[in-house]
């Protein structure tokens, strides 16, 4: 089953973003113009006319934001359990004339000859088999000079969602719930993660983040994808990386723009920026200290990448047994290097959780317990999601 199987067959939307009343548009034309204009670098208001394409749009919430400073668009969306909701938004916001053309196919299938100023790509490449081939084909649409966007679920970032994916999976088979759709699966979920999720900025409901994360069969290691793997494909294909949200790329910071750098250059530079100030940051979500950064070695990422991996065998049910989920001793003695007491006590507590939770004796009742009782992890998401901008040389 692909990700988009599990969204059609569980006739669910992702994405809903709430747009219907003028507060919520206004929030959501802030958000998108945060950032396209100051995180990517692409002030919406130079979008007018311009021609634009859209892959897995969804509800075409983004889009409007894009058809109401101009832009003229092509939207491919997959999943037609979704496209009544397009249709009514764009008629309710009197922007139906800008959608040059609505198509119900999936990036692999949508064939084209035509050539876009921009193409967007958000929130799910990084869940294809062939996503290299895909960026690829991406990267093929673009006007020279024109820009690619897309999302996609970090590697590291991913940790502290990832556990919590374990966390709730480990309390449903402790309670022999085995149908994780079930409301008592969200009634769980709830009594875990709620009272945190209600303090984020976040645009969807709780029970769409429960679907389209914490239990969503694809959002598991082998879709977790990384700077360092997206830099060197995009490099051999004729695109230069140009911005990120979160803006994590410090070294632009007190830049001279006279001090021309050539491509390859600009990549070295955000690959070794990444080493440098983003490993900490993308787990934690805590800005880095600057003066003092720690680089992590390879194997702290490689172990992160097996506790990652041993997660994701456990949700998946496969033979993986609880003793097998292990807090890497590497990962502890960086993060208790640091030098930044909330890193440290952030580390003590995922080591404790660690344990508590995949410790035979466990019971539902006692993680949860365990899971409420750190208080500085529960305020912390980590930084699973990224947006990066490529532009075509
Ligand atoms: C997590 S949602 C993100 C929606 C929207 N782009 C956003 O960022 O808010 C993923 C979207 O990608 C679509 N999608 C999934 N697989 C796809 C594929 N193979 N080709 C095109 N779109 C796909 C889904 O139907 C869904 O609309």
């Amino acid at each position: 089953m692909s990700l988009l199987e599990y969204y059609q067959e569980n006739k669910f939307n992702p994405v809903p973003i709430e747009v219907s009343d003028d507060l919520n548009w206004q929030m959501q034309i802030q958000k998108r113009r945060n950032l396209y204009d100051n995180h990517l670098g692409i002030p919406l208001n130079l979008l007018k006319d311009k021609n634009i394409i859209e892959f897995g749009c969804n509800s075409g919430e983004n889009a409007l934001v894009l058809a109401h400073y101009g832009a003229n668009l092509t939207l491919v969306e997959p999943n037609d359990i979704v496209l009544p909701r397009l249709h009514k938004l764009f008629q309710q916001h009197k922007l139906k004339h800008k959608i040059e053309e609505l198509v119900n196919t999936d990036i692999n299938s949508f064939q084209t000859e035509k050539k876009f100023d921009l193409v967007i790509a958000e929130g799910f490449v990084n869940c294809l088999e062939n996503r290299d081939e895909v960026v690829i084909k991406l990267l093929k649409l673009l006007k020279t000079g024109g820009i690619l966007i897309i999302s996609f679920d970090d590697r590291y970032g991913s940790l502290l969602e990832c556990t919590r994916q374990l966390v709730l999976h480990r309390c449903l088979r402790l309670n022999s719930i085995k149908n994780v759709h079930s409301e008592k699966s969200l009634s769980i979920a709830k009594q875990l993660f709620n009272e945190d999720f209600m303090q984020i900025n976040t645009s969807r409901p709780f029970k769409a983040w429960w679907q389209d994360g914490l239990i969503n069969p694809y959002f598991s290691a082998n879709i977790l994808w990384s700077f360092q793997e997206l830099l060197p494909l995009v490099a051999k294909n004729n695109a230069v990386i140009s911005s990120c949200s979160p803006k994590w790329n410090i070294t632009d910071y007190y830049s001279w723009y006279k001090n021309i750098e050539t491509d390859t250059e600009k990549h070295q530079r955000f690959i070794s920026s990444w080493n440098k100030y983003a490993f900490e940051y993308f787990l934690t979500g805590i800005k880095p200290n600057l003066c003092t950064p720690v680089e992590p070695s390879s194997s702290v990422l490689s172990d992160t990448r097996l506790l990652l991996d041993n997660i994701s065998s456990y949700i998946k049910q496969d033979s993986l047994n609880t003793q097998q989920i292990i807090y890497p001793d590497s990962l502890d003695k960086y993060l208790s290097n640091s030098g930044n007491e909330t890193i440290n006590r952030f580390n003590q507590e995922l080591k404790d959780l660690f344990a508590q939770i995949m410790h035979p004796s466990a019971t539902s009742e006692s993680i949860i317990k365990n899971y409420h009782s750190k208080k500085r992890l529960r305020k912390l998401w980590g930084c699973p999601y990224h947006y990066v901008s490529f532009t075509k040389e």
